[in-house]
């Protein structure tokens, strides 16, 4: 079964979908993270990002593996495992721009199609319920107003002790929110069958309780949402 979860930037996607994932049982997939990882991959191994999006095919080159382990996204580059690394502040400016190359988004989609094969899982980004899981189970549009979003992203950011500008951060969220909604690949928007749900006057417990209710009600009707 797959749940596919789409949205802006601090909507309250990965934690919600997390712990409803682990609520239910079902593997939580960050797609974000793997675009994160692409990114990172690039600029790793000393390419500009600017190349690579003149570049049509660069996948040969990118040593990165993608898993799942006890019900999470494993990433890995060669034998390092990726993860706090891409976390860091400028990694979404960086997978924001990378995401709009048509190889970077073909060579994903497969890993997530590949990696739903294996379990239940619960998928979220930017276009799970468009076009890499356009037959799920249920479909859900995540959203927030941006200054909450904004004031979101902050508090995350405060709480691992990494220093960001709120004023700049606002900006940069509204920017990400246009570049991901205007892209003419994949871009962000509400799936026409997706549930609409808007976390801004909610706190996590009840975004995890109302996400969990919608999954179980469309597992156990078994009608697409
Ligand atoms: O969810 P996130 O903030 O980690 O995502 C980082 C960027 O990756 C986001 O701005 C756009 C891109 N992305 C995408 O294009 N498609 C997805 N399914 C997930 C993320």
């Amino acid at each position: 079964m797959v749940v596919a979860v789409d949205g802006p930037a601090g909507a309250g996607k990965s934690t919600a979908c997390r712990l409803s994932a682990k609520r239910l049982g079902f593997a939580y997939l960050d797609t974000g993270a793997m675009y994160r990882a692409v990114a990172w991959s690039l600029v790793e191994q000393g390419d500009s990002l600017t190349a690579a999006e003149n570049v049509s095919n660069q996948l040969s080159r990118l040593p990165l593996h993608f898993g799942i382990e006890n019900g999470s996204l494993v990433i890995y580059h060669g034998a390092r495992q990726l993860s706090d690394e891409l976390r860091q502040p400028e990694m979404a400016g960086w997978a924001s721009r990378i995401s709009q190359i048509p190889w970077v988004r073909a060579y994903l989609t497969r890993w997530q199609r590949r990696l739903a094969n294996a379990a239940d899982i619960v998928a979220e980004g930017r276009d799970m319920t468009t076009v890499v899981f356009p037959d799920a189970t249920v479909k859900v549009y995540l959203t927030a107003d941006p200054a909450t979003r904004a004031r979101r992203r902050f508090l995350e950011y405060r709480a691992k002790n990494i220093e960001v500008d709120y004023t700049d951060l606002e900006a940069q969220i509204r920017a990400r929110d246009q570049a991901d909604q205007e892209r003419s690949l994949a871009p962000l928007r509400p799936a026409s069958d997706a549930i609409l749900l808007d976390t801004s006057a909610l706190g996590i417990d009840e975004v995890v309780d109302r996400l969990v209710e919608i999954i179980r009600s469309a597992s156990t009707s078994g009608a697409p949402q």
